[in-house]
């Protein structure tokens, strides 16, 4: 089957926020949109939002106004549900409860054509089990949009175990039409976003709970080493710790509870306090007016008249900083060695998921200063660093003059296994390791999904492998051992690829 054609009427049930954004964007792609709510002039007031918004555009110039009318007139609120029975694809974007959505399979099935499409866009319940009540389950497949639908890439075609693959390839080829970028997941809980982003708010939120830093050091390192457009305590805040904790709880639950997936005490305390973040005006920052976001830490300019570094094998991934520095007019000496930097009295080395002080110890060079992961050495204005127990103050001036010199701010953090970025992007990496492994997704939609659905800088896998084959392993690996937890346990995959010296896409 093709992908649907704009003669094809779209049906979208459920006007709320989810529901009025794909409605525009079945409009904007050209279909005639039915569009329905239980709730007596929601559909109507959908339909105004939509003309609300884009008419800031027309006012810009961005938009014609014609077009402008000609898409809204192409919205046609339905206060029965059996006007949509003409659609050729319906998407239900209704409350996220199984009974009620249920309910209204079982009713758009006795109005709909035998040949209609039916999409739910839920973000939580198995496609699987809502097709199990249905007469022809394969027609239903899910349709997952991300929040606001208009902006937001991606969607991900979920496919139950009854799935028609045909309706899902025009599910998928329409998608792709109306200018999304869709991928295929299976029904598993949390399909693939919503559960390879996890380690994302996880691993921030727990090393705030160590007191490793606090929340506005952890967010700019993620912009500023990590690439990332936020940092977790500034999304969440965003989101809502309500809407963010009942996720984690809900993905924690449905995998049986695997602590890979542990919610947070940090945040249950926010959401128990009714610290919701934006919309409460208190979360991890305050939103009362006047208020001022705190300054992440940053250690003070050091001065140092050291002007040689001595590089002892291969950095890596953190190869551009020896660039940085020589570009910066230090003296690089290089010579043999197992990927260590050093200057004055300090021994920098790129972290390996194990801590600073027991490295130290195990090499016996007590002046060890680990430096965490960036995304781009080349560009990165941050870096966090952790320093052994046993270093001297004098190594921890030299490290940070050091890498101050490279311009570089530098945020020291306690001594934690992986520090910031090497340990969130391991754990993703492991997380989208099992969602391939477990045939979630092929490799290339795990990243694409991560990619379009939040923006992140690169997928996690294709990091993982530019990291070198075996180092995510590694340091996910030497934070098992830390911690001696099974939440830290690497994927099978990252194993096999480690032992077999190839990555995700070799
Ligand atoms: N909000 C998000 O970020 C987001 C993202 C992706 C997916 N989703 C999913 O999209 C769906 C809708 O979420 P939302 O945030 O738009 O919710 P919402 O509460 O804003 O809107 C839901 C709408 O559905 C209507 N409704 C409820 N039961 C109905 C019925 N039986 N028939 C017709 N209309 C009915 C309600 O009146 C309401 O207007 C849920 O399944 C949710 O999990 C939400």
């Amino acid at each position: 089957m093709p992908a649907l054609d704009t003669q094809t009427k779209v049906a979208v049930i459920g006007a709320g926020a989810m529901g009025a954004g794909i409605a525009q964007v079945a409009a904007q792609a050209g279909h005639h949109v039915f569009l329905h709510d239980q709730r007596e002039g929601a559909a109507e007031a959908g339909r105004d939002g939509i003309a609300k918004v884009l008419q800031r555009r027309v006012d810009k110039g961005k938009m014609d106004q014609q077009d402008l009318d000609a898409l809204l007139n192409r919205i046609q609120p339905v206060a029965d549900l059996s006007e949509v029975a003409e659609s050729g694809l319906v998407i239900e974007a209704i409350v996220e409860n199984l009974d009620i959505k249920r309910g209204l399979l079982a009713d758009l099935e006795a109005l709909c054509r035998e040949d209609a499409i039916l999409a739910t866009n839920t973000s939580s319940i198995s496609v699987t089990s809502l097709g199990a009540g249905m007469k022809h389950p394969g027609r239903l497949v899910g349709m997952h949009f991300f929040n606001p639908a208009p902006l937001m890439a991606l969607v991900e075609v979920v496919l139950g175990l009854a799935t028609d693959k045909a309706v899902a390839e025009t599910v998928y080829d329409t998608a792709a039409n109306w200018g999304k970028k869709p991928v295929y997941a299976t029904s598993t809980p949390g399909f693939i976003v919503n559960r390879v982003a996890r380690p994302f708010y996880a691993e921030s939120l727990r090393l705030v709970q160590e007191q490793a830093a606090d929340p506005a050091t952890l967010d700019a390192l993620m912009r500023e080493a990590g690439n990332f457009r936020m940092g977790a305590f500034e999304l969440t805040d965003l989101i809502g710790h309500d809407v963010n904790y009942a996720v984690t709880n809900s993905v924690f639950n449905a995998y049986y509870q695997d602590t890979r997936f542990l919610p947070s005490l940090v945040q249950q305390e926010l959401v128990s306090a009714g610290h919701l973040g934006r919309k409460s005006g208190q979360g991890f920052y305050s939103y009362q007016e006047g208020a001022e976001r705190p300054e992440p830490q940053t250690e003070a300019p050091r001065q140092s008249n050291e002007s040689v570094v001595i590089v002892e094998g291969s950095l890596g991934p953190a190869s551009a900083l020896v660039d940085r520095l020589r570009d910066a007019g230090l003296k690089i000496i290089e010579r043999a060695g197992n990927g260590q930097l050093r200057f004055g009295q300090a021994v920098l080395a790129l972290t390996d998921g194990r801590l600073a002080t027991e490295r130290a110890a195990e090499e016996g060079c007590a002046n060890l200063v680990l430096f965490d992961l960036a995304f781009d050495y080349a560009q990165a204005s941050r870096l966090a660093i952790a320093a052994a127990d046993q270093a001297s103050g004098q190594a921890i001036d030299d490290a940070c003059a050091l890498l101050q010199k490279a311009g570089l701010a530098v945020s020291r953090i306690a001594d934690r296994p992986g520090l910031v970025i090497m340990r969130t992007v391991a754990m993703l990496a492991n997380e989208g390791a099992d969602a391939h492994l477990h045939g979630v997704a092929t490799v290339a939609d795990i990243d694409l999904a991560m990619k379009a659905g939040l923006n992140y800088p690169e997928g996690p896998l294709s990091w993982s492998d530019r990291l070198g084959a075996g180092r995510t392993f590694t340091v996910l690996t030497n934070i098992q051992n830390s911690y001696g937890e099974d939440r830290y346990r690497p994927s099978l995959l990252l194993r096999k690829n480690c032992f077999a010296n190839k990555g995700f896409y070799a």
